[in-house]
C-alpha cells in the first residue's frame, strides 16, 4: 500500500521562542454566537500542546463560515473563548482583531515563548480566498514555519492554506496526519464491499463526487435533499421538498442508471414542518409525493434496503444525514442507519458536521473507527481530488 509521506510537525526543528503559524479549521457549527459542537477545536489541541511544550510563540489562524463582509456574527471571538477554556493552560492566550494594524502587529511581536495569539476570522480579508500571494507573504511574517492542521479546509486553495507555503516551510499537524492515515485506509485496497452513504443538500457540488464514488465504491446510498435533487432530475416530483434545481446539461453523464446507486424508494412526508413541534406525518412511495408535501426522512422500505446493504459491507464511508435529522421526528432514518452500522464488523468512517453533531447527541459515534473533522474535504480526499493543503506538506 502506497501511503502519502507527510512532513510532520514532529520533524520540525522548533526552538524555544520560535514563532509558529498554526492554521486550524475552527469553523465550528454555531447557533447565533453559541458554539453547538467543539469537536474541531478539540481535534487540534494535541498540536497546540506539542508546540507549547517546545516553547513556541504560536499564532493561530482559522476561518469561520463564509463571510462576505466583516460580519460580527462570524467573529472568531466565541471560538477563542472556547479554545482557551478547552486548552486550560496558564499561559497567556490573546485575541488579535487585526494582525495588520499597529496594535495587532505589536501584540504578535510581543508574544513570549509559550504564548498564543488567535487572529480574527481570516476570511474577513478577501485576499484569503483568492489565494493572494502578497497577502500570504504578509501572513508569513508571523512565523518561521507554518503548520497545517486544518484538514477540513485543505481542499481549498486559499492563502493561509496553500499560498503561505511559498514563503515558509510547511509541516502537517497531528490532526492532519491522523486524517490522512485513516482516510487512506478507505481508498487504498479497502476491504470490500465498500458502501458509501452520501447525504447533504447541493447536487451541483456533489454530482461529480457521487460519480467518483460510484466507480470506487461497490454501493452508493444517497439520501436527504441530495436524493430529492436526483429524483427531480429524472422528472419525479418531490412536492415541496428541499432540492436544488440544476440544468441536466451542466452535470456530467447520467448516474441514475448505475446499478450501484441506491436512492430512497419511500419517504416520511408531511404537509407542514414546524421546528420543535410534532407534525402529522405519512409514509409515501417515491413517485406519489403530493404537491403540498415535504419529504423529511427516508421511509421504512428505504431503511430496510439501506441496512441490508450496510450489513454486508466491510468498509463504510458516511457523510451527510439522510433526512431532516436536526428535528427529532425526522431523525429516525439517520439513527437507524447509525445503529445498524454499529452492529456491522467493518472499517467505518464518518464525516460532516451535521451528521457528527446528531450522532454525538445520541452517543452513536463510538462504533466508528474514525470520525473525520472534514465534511467536503473528507469527500474530496476520498474521491482523489486535489488537496492543496496536503500537497504543501508532502515530502518530495
Ligand atoms: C468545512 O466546514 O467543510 C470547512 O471548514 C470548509 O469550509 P468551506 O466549505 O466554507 O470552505
Amino acid at each position: 500500500m502506497i501511503t502519502m509521506r507527510l512532513r510532520s510537525v514532529r520533524e520540525a526543528h522548533i526552538q524555544k521562542g520560535m514563532s509558529v503559524l498554526l492554521r486550524v479549521d475552527f469553523n465550528v457549527p454555531m447557533k447565533g454566537t453559541a458554539i453547538t459542537d467543539d469537536f474541531r477545536i478539540q481535534g487540534s489541541l494535541e498540536t497546540v500542546r506539542f508546540l507549547l511544550k517546545k516553547g513556541a510563540r504560536i499564532v493561530i489562524i482559522s476561518h469561520l463560515g463564509r463571510p462576505t463582509s466583516r460580519d460580527p456574527n462570524l467573529s472568531l471571538r466565541p471560538v477563542f473563548f472556547r479554545f482557551k477554556k478547552l486548552l486550560h493552560s496558564s499561559n497567556r492566550v490573546i485575541f488579535v482583531k487585526n494582525p495588520f494594524d499597529l496594535a495587532g502587529i505589536c501584540a504578535i511581536q510581543q508574544l513570549k515563548a509559550g504564548e498564543i495569539a488567535m487572529v480574527e476570522n481570516i476570511r474577513f480579508w478577501k485576499e484569503e480566498e483568492r489565494n493572494n500571494l502578497a497577502f500570504a507573504r504578509k501572513l508569513s511574517c508571523f512565523g518561521r514555519i507554518v503548520v497545517n492542521d486544518a484538514f477540513g479546509d485543505s481542499h481549498r486553495e486559499h492563502a493561509s492554506i496553500a499560498g503561505i507555503a511559498k514563503f515558509l516551510p510547511a509541516y502537517a499537524g497531528f490532526l492532519l496526519v491522523r486524517e490522512v492515515r485513516f482516510l487512506e485506509r478507505a481508498i487504498k485496497n479497502p476491504k470490500r464491499p465498500v458502501a458509501s452513504i452520501i447525504g447533504g443538500a447541493k447536487i451541483s457540488t456533489k454530482y461529480e463526487l457521487i460519480r467518483t464514488f460510484l466507480s470506487s465504491s461497490d454501493q452508493v446510498l444517497v439520501g436527504g435533499a441530495l436524493a430529492n435533487s436526483l429524483l427531480v432530475l429524472e422528472g419525479i416530483s418531490v412536492g415541496k421538498s428541499v432540492f436544488e434545481k440544476v440544468e441536466p446539461k451542466k452535470l456530467g453523464p447520467k448516474i441514475l442508471t448505475s446499478a450501484k446507486l441506491h436512492i430512497p424508494v419511500d419517504g416520511v412526508v408531511s404537509k407542514k414542518f414546524d421546528l420543535g413541534k410534532n407534525v402529522k406525518v405519512s409514509i409515501r412511495a417515491v413517485g406519489s409525493i403530493g404537491d403540498d408535501e415535504y419529504i423529511l426522512d427516508i421511509g421504512p422500505e428505504t431503511e430496510k434496503l439501506f441496512i441490508n446493504i450496510l450489513k454486508k459491507a466491510k468498509t463504510i464511508i458516511w457523510n451527510g444525514p439522510v433526512g431532516y435529522a436536526e428535528v427529532k421526528q425526522f431523525s429516525h432514518g439517520t439513527l437507524a442507519l447509525a445503529r445498524a452500522i454499529g452492529r456491522v464488523k467493518a472499517f467505518r468512517i464518518i464525516g460532516g458536521g451535521d451528521t457528527i453533531a446528531i450522532l454525538k447527541s445520541y452517543n452513536l459515534l463510538s462504533s466508528f473507527d474514525h470520525v473525520s473533522t472534514g465534511g467536503g474535504a473528507m469527500l474530496e480526499f476520498l474521491a482523489g481530488d486535489r488537496m492543496p493543503g496536503i500537497e504543501v506538506v508532502m515530502k518530495k
